[in-house]
């Protein structure tokens, strides 16, 4: 893994504020439902340098009566908070606004507003990228948010229901004058949920519209994919979503300079292997393991045989078994994820 001709993402390094408060870099981990929990989070933090993280979606109606010890996924370790945003997801500003005082009473760093998942159950609740399509609710959640805490807020967001960008910038200038601190914007349409390629450029149109930080987000594998989107875009920074499942260290290793040895992806699934085993239960622990194989596995030329390998895994122990004797520093690598694994 030879870092010699990677291009200059020094501009990550830097760090950003957003509403008032300092993260340390602008490479941050993306919202992702099944996969963004306190377990995977801990292996991330110990590769390191990851300037922000994002919780799984958590239900606003839930969130007010969660208990973290017991909750999947209202649930953190205490020294993440200073830098763990937890998402939100909900159709009313009422059920948002409960659910964002208890975010900001728990000590984490802010509070996102989901609007960019498409699941069909989230749209018929009206929540998630539906909102899109009700701008005058969208904007309603995003001021009484602001309202209620003083917390930086986020708005994670799609281009729209139509490829027209039209609406999202709108959208952009309205939510900066509710008082968001940052968007995070993935450009494509909510029904594509991530078949064809984003428009990258409509990234640019976002970052032009409003002056609080702005974060592009989509297909981002390669330091040179990152260097590009920095720069046809102008925006602040990249949030990183389904390359952080498949390499958690790329954090380190294309802002601080970290070079991973020959045996980091063992190292990796051993470690999640032993944290899925301290924060879940043995059913939910296997559940969460499988959802990560499929990112894992995208690493490699070969990755579904190896995913088969890890399917009939029957706990975390024979999950460690099988890393120590299938894992090995001598397996052909994609440069890129494996794209019939990874366009899950
Ligand atoms: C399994 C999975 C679950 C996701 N869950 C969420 C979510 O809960 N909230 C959200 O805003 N986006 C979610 N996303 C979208 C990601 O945050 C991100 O926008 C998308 O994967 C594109 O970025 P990437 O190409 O870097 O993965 C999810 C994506 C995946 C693959």
């Amino acid at each position: 893994m030879n870092n010699s001709t990677a291009p200059d993402l020094s501009k990550l390094a830097a760090p950003v504020t957003i509403g008032g408060k300092t993260v340390s870099n602008r490479l941050w981990l993306a919202p992702m439902a099944g996969l963004t929990h306190s377990a995977f989070r801990k292996v991330l933090a110990h590769y390191g340098s990851c300037g922000l993280m994002f919780t799984e979606m958590c239900s606003a109606k839930a969130v007010p009566t969660e208990k973290p010890g017991v909750s999947p996924v209202f649930n953190w370790h205490e020294y993440e908070l200073p830098n763990l945003v937890c998402q939100l997801v909900g159709a009313t500003p009422e059920e948002m606004v409960i659910a964002a005082k208890r975010v900001e009473d728990e000590g984490f760093f802010g509070v996102d507003i989901n609007m960019g998942c498409s699941a069909r159950g989230m749209i018929k609740r009206e929540a998630g990228a539906a909102l899109l399509k009700t701008p005058d609710m969208a904007l309603k959640i995003v001021e009484a948010v602001r309202e209620a805490v003083s917390i930086p807020v986020f708005v994670k967001y799609r281009t729209g229901w139509s490829t027209d960008i039209g609406p999202a910038v709108d959208l952009a200038k309205s939510f900066e004058s509710a008082g968001a601190g940052c968007l995070v914007f993935h450009p494509r349409v909510a029904p594509d949920k991530r078949t064809r390629p984003p428009r990258i450029d409509h990234i640019r149109y976002i970052k032009e519209a409003v002056s609080i930080p702005v974060f592009g987000n989509g297909d981002v594998t390669t330091p040179k994919h990152c260097r590009s989107m920095l720069d046809k875009t102008g925006c602040d920074g990249i949030s990183i979503g389904r390359m952080a499942m498949a390499r958690p260290w790329l954090f380190a290793e294309w802002t601080a300079g970290f070079t991973p040895d020959e045996n980091v992806f063992q190292d990796y699934v051993i470690r999640l292997a032993d944290a899925l085993e301290e924060d879940f239960d043995p059913i939910r622990a296997l559940k969460r393991f499988r959802l990560f194989m499929i990112y894992f596995a995208a690493n490699f030329r070969y990755g579904h045989s190896l995913q088969a390998t890890f399917s009939t895994a029957r706990d975390m122990d024979d999950v460690r078994s099988k890393a120590k004797e299938h894992i090995r520093p001598d397996m052909e690598l994609s440069i890129t994820p494996n794209m019939n694994l990874y366009s899950l």
